[in-house]
């Protein structure tokens, strides 16, 4: 699949779960390629007339929906979110088990789902895994203090560990200040068990595995849409 088929694959996911999205809603907006798409066809819709209000998952999506004229509210004002829309690195069938945060704003993309009453993912068929951590390290958020000693704890658990480093060859920094480690296990047998073992590591703030989170998946397909909900 070539890049640019891969985007309008991804596109058609996002045109396809911004569709869900009705007047009065509060929404929470992902972070990544198909969650940008996603924002910038919302924008249309907003411009047509459409009223919602959106939590964003990174200060990348905040600056992208206020460009495309999205009114943004915050946690205060709306402690729960009707329904959010993202993307993910990985998406297994079924359980809609996810691997998210390649694109380092998993923290707020976990406080935003865990909020929501609905998750929709939205993703192109290469997402598609048959067991989590086929293809994609399991990004974790650490706090900076002590990274090293995090770090050893974390390859305790049998992960091979490297901290993420930005385009600038500096190790890179969320929006929340933190540090990430792309972990890498050679084979996960539970993902909701190694969720809470990272959880419980001091210096852990949170992991990318999100179980139990999103309610569909939107998965484009060369050969059409495919809509799995959680089962
Ligand atoms: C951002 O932190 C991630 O969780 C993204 O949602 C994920 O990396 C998917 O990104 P793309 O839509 O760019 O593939």
């Amino acid at each position: 699949m070539g890049i640019s088929d891969g985007n309008t694959l991804k596109q058609q996911a996002a045109l396809a779960a911004i569709e869900q999205i009705r007047d009065g809603m509060i929404v929470g907006l992902g972070t990544g390629s198909t969650a940008a798409l996603a924002v910038t066809a919302l924008g249309d819709r907003v411009r047509e007339g459409l009223r919602i209000l959106a939590i964003p998952t990174s200060e990348r999506t905040a600056a992208q929906a206020r460009l495309v004229g999205i009114e943004l509210t915050d946690f205060s004002a709306h402690p729960r979110i009707d329904l959010t829309i993202d993307g993910a690195d990985e998406v297994l069938p079924g359980r809609l088990d996810l691997i998210k945060g390649l694109g380092g704003a998993l923290l707020r993309e976990k406080i935003v789902a865990a909020a929501s009453n609905r998750l929709i993912i939205m993703a192109d068929d290469s997402k598609l895994v048959s067991k989590i951590g086929e293809k994609a390290p399991v990004p974790v958020e650490i706090v900076k203090f002590g990274w090293c000693a995090t770090r050893a704890r974390i390859e305790a658990l049998g992960a091979d560990v490297a901290l993420r480093k930005g385009t600038d060859g500096c190790a890179y920094v969320t929006d929340n200040g933190n540090y990430i480690l792309d972990c890498r296990f050679s084979s996960i047998i539970d993902a909701g068990r190694l969720e809470a073992d990272l959880a419980r590591i001091v210096g852990v703030v949170d992991s990318g595995l999100f179980v139990g989170l999103a309610t569909q998946a939107i998965i484009a397909t060369p050969s059409g849409l495919q809509i799995l909900d959680r089962r």
